[in-house]
């Protein structure tokens, strides 16, 4: 997926000032920067959540903000996966019950991806019964169950310890290398910075690279 001059303000401030991103299949990505300095705001476009003022996005040769609201809609939900701080999982659905009830495709198993999470002994248990860590793996597992190729993650680690922080985040960079998506994670946390491939800083509303 590329971006090519994307600004967005808000309320007359510039908060992407002429961004340009390009992720490759199998790559993951890491945008670290300030609070408030737009991370979020340039998820959500890559999401395909927010149109941006300026500048286009395109998937697979497409310029998505081009199509149709219902193409877009379509392709938002087959072909992205998003991860947030908090798992926000469904109280009384089990671990299995919140991937059923989103599945598009009958035969995608979603027991052998909990198992892939290590979430085998945890399949007919609620969210209220597990961990902070499984609770997050489980959102991992939602954001995976419709094999999107493009995964987003906004600070997935932000509430969990150094252990389990660790464990998503391989979850995810192992998405990119091992199943050839596209892998884009805002995080804090610089422990973290190491399983991805590259590691980008927005500042003043442009990003730039950083190197290791
Ligand atoms: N929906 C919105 N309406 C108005 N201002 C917003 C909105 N979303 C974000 N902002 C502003 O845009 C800036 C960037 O926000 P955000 O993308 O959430 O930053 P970050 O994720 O890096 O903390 C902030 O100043 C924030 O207040
Ligand atoms: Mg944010």
């Amino acid at each position: 997926m590329r971006l090519e001059h994307v600004s967005h303000q808000f309320d007359g401030q510039l908060v992407l000032n002429d961004i340009n991103l390009h992720v490759s299949p199998g790559e993951c990505i890491a945008i670290v920067g300030p609070s408030g300095s737009g991370k979020s705001t340039l998820l959500y476009i890559l999401g395909l959540l927010r149109k941006p003022d300026q500048g286009t996005f395109s998937m697979n040769e497409q310029d998505v903000f081009d199509l149709d609201e219902e193409k877009r809609r379509l392709l938002r939900l087959h072909e992205v996966g998003f991860v947030f701080q908090q798992a926000h999982l469904i109280p009384y659905l089990t671990v299995l019950e919140q991937l059923d009830l989103i599945q598009e495709n009958k035969d995608a198993d979603a027991k052998q991806l909990l198992v892939k999470l290590g979430l085998e002994h945890r399949l007919h248990h609620l969210p209220t019964t597990l961990s902070g860590g499984e609770k997050q793996r489980v959102a991992v597992a939602r954001a995976l169950i419709n094999s999107p190729q493009l995964i987003l993650a906004d600070e997935p680690t932000a509430s969990l310890d150094y252990e389990n922080g660790r464990r998503v985040m391989e979850l995810l960079s192992q998405q990119a290398h091992r199943e050839g998506r596209s892998v884009v994670v805002i995080t804090h946390d610089e422990r973290m910075l190491d399983v991805c491939d590259r590691v980008l800083r927005v500042i003043d509303g442009t990003l730039t690279e950083v190197n290791s």
